[in-house]
């Protein structure tokens, strides 16, 4: 009897182990089966709903929306997909349980382009990231780095001189605005404008293309071997390319170190501020003392350079441009802006810092561009762990598209939504766009918001207050305002499909 106990100890051991886990396996596979997925359009065997692919733009997202409502789900190959487009949702994961939806997705060419997430808007929320974060937000985007700031005025000066000497002819202002946000966005990470810049341009073309250019091996991985468009060669090309060029700044600016000859503080650029972090191993704890606490490889120098380059030159030169075109499109909100300037600034002198407090009409202007052209339409966010919102199953890594292009023209938050009123901003009640109103987020929300949102707007209400100061814009070839093309093409960021060109006539009095 003994012997027959002792054999069947372990055994009661296994069971007393095994039926509650057991039971909680029931429970976890309970609440997965419990709760449904959102609603979404029925997809195939396998690929799900791959052949919906070209629906996946801000415009797309939203038209599905309006059939199966503000959370919905789409299966790309092994890739569950859930895209949000109401205020609601937007608040569940972007402030409710950001815990969760603070993660960002990368395709295979994000990871290899940014090194692995070793730059800050791809990694993923945790401890590297919270570390990047404040080295960025104390350092290179603070108002404190007067270098930046300084370098929005002189590049709005220098497109005011190229605009004055072109009085009386077609001006292509969409090339004009990229070229000034491109100069900001350079000078303030390279130091200067023209060293090489049309080399890096080209660079950062190539990237832009193969972040946006589909890969099977995203959604079904088995299929890797399958790279009809050349991908795998043209991203080892394409980060050779970036590699050569910067290292080459990072090399100049080593030796200027080296030589003791670093610019005083004021005179800093990003590549300097980064630099003194510098180490040839990465380190990361979560110290208050940055400096003890984080320790910059040249990959990670390298790939926060190309989030300040991807993440402030097209967002803003979209928002200029769009904010020209909307108000040239309806001439009596131009007038009430440039009637506002006059009387603010008069026609004797320049747009300057003091004045922007008080041009109301121009920051309800510019709030609702940025209501209509949210330009990046799309945030991209992805799940950390299993979570519920709305009643339905968001399986871990799920990728979610908040798609902030309609949820700035969600029917339940505006009135006539598609309609640019920017006097609809007057109103005390209105929403803002720093985030904690849901019905509004061009900057995002939350852990991962814009940290570029102070020099963006500086950016956009310089250039913008000193393009309709300065100058009256009429369209070339006798068009009609109504006939402005008003349609976006999609990528990262959303701009006009086709250029603006516009002929301006000088406004102001003073010299330019
Ligand atoms: C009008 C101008 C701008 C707009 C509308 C804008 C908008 C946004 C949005 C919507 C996000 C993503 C939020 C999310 O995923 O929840 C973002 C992230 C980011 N933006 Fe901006 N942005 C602008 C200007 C800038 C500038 C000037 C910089 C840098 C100099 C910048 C750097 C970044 C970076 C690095 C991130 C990633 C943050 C992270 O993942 O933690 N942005 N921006």
């Amino acid at each position: 009897m003994d012997i027959l106990l002792q054999n069947l100890q372990p055994l009661f051991l296994a069971l007393l182990l095994i039926v509650p886990l057991l039971f909680l396996l029931g429970f976890v596979f309970r609440f997965r089966r419990r709760l449904p997925y959102p609603p979404g359009p029925k997809g195939l065997p396998i690929v799900g709903n791959m052949l919906m692919m070209d629906q996946l733009t801000h415009r797309g997202l939203a038209k599905l929306a309006k059939e199966y409502g503000g959370l919905l789900h789409l299966k790309m190959g092994n890739l569950h997909m859930m895209a949000v487009s109401s205020p609601e949702i937007a608040r569940q994961v972007l402030q409710v349980q950001d815990n969760i939806f603070s993660n960002r997705p990368a395709t295979i060419a994000i990871s290899y382009l940014t090194y692995d997430r070793a730059d800050m808007a791809f990694a993923h929320y945790g401890p590297f990231w919270r570390q990047m974060r404040k080295l960025c937000v104390m350092k290179l985007f603070s108002r404190k780095r007067a270098e930046s700031w300084e370098s929005v005025r002189d590049e709005v000066d220098c497109m005011v001189k190229t605009v004055a000497a072109n009085i009386g002819k077609p001006v292509n202002v969409g090339e004009l605005i990229f070229t000034l946000t491109m100069n900001i966005t350079y000078r303030a990470a390279f130091g200067s404008t023209n060293q090489g810049q049309a080399e890096f341009i080209r660079i950062l073309q190539e990237f832009s293309k193969l972040f946006g250019a589909f890969n099977i091996a995203d959604f079904i991985p088995w299929l890797s071997w399958i790279d009809p468009q050349g991908l795998n060669t043209r991203l080892a090309e394409a980060r050779k390319a970036l590699d050569k060029f910067i290292d080459l700044i990072i090399d100049e600016h080593m030796q200027k170190r080296a030589d003791n000859n670093v610019p005083d503080e004021a005179n800093t650029d990003m590549v300097d501020d980064l630099l003194a972090f510098y180490s040839d191993e990465a380190k990361v704890n979560e110290s208050d003392d940055l400096q003890n606490s984080i320790r910059l490889t040249r990959d990670n120098i390298k790939a926060i350079i190309m989030d300040v380059m991807f993440g402030g030159t097209e967002t803003v030169a979209s928002a200029i441009e769009w904010a020209l075109t909307e108000l040239i499109k309806s001439p009596e909100d131009m007038k009430r802006v440039q009637q506002e300037l006059a009387d603010v600034v008069g026609l004797e002198r320049r747009v300057e810092e003091g004045d922007f407090e008080k041009l109301t009409f121009l920051k309800c202007t510019l709030k609702e561009t940025l209501r209509l052209h949210p330009p990046i339409p799309l945030l991209l966010h992805e799940t950390a762990e299993d979570a519920e919102v709305a009643g339905y199953y968001i399986p871990k890594k799920s990728r979610v598209m908040i798609n902030a292009w309609a949820i700035g023209r969600d029917r339940n938050s505006w009135e006539e939504p598609e309609t640019f009123r920017p006097a609809r901003f007057l109103k005390e009640s209105m929403p803002d766009f720093k985030g904690s109103n849901f019905e509004f987020i061009p900057f995002g929300s939350g852990r991962r918001s814009c940290p570029g949102m102070q020099l963006g707007l500086y950016a956009l209400d310089l250039a913008v207050a000193h393009l309709l100061h300065c100058f009256t814009w009429e369209l070339p070839d006798g068009m009609k305002p109504s006939e402005l093309d008003m349609n976006d093409v999609f990528g990262l960021t959303a701009p006009r499909a086709t250029r603006l060109v516009a002929i301006p006539t000088k406004r102001v009095v003073c010299q330019l």
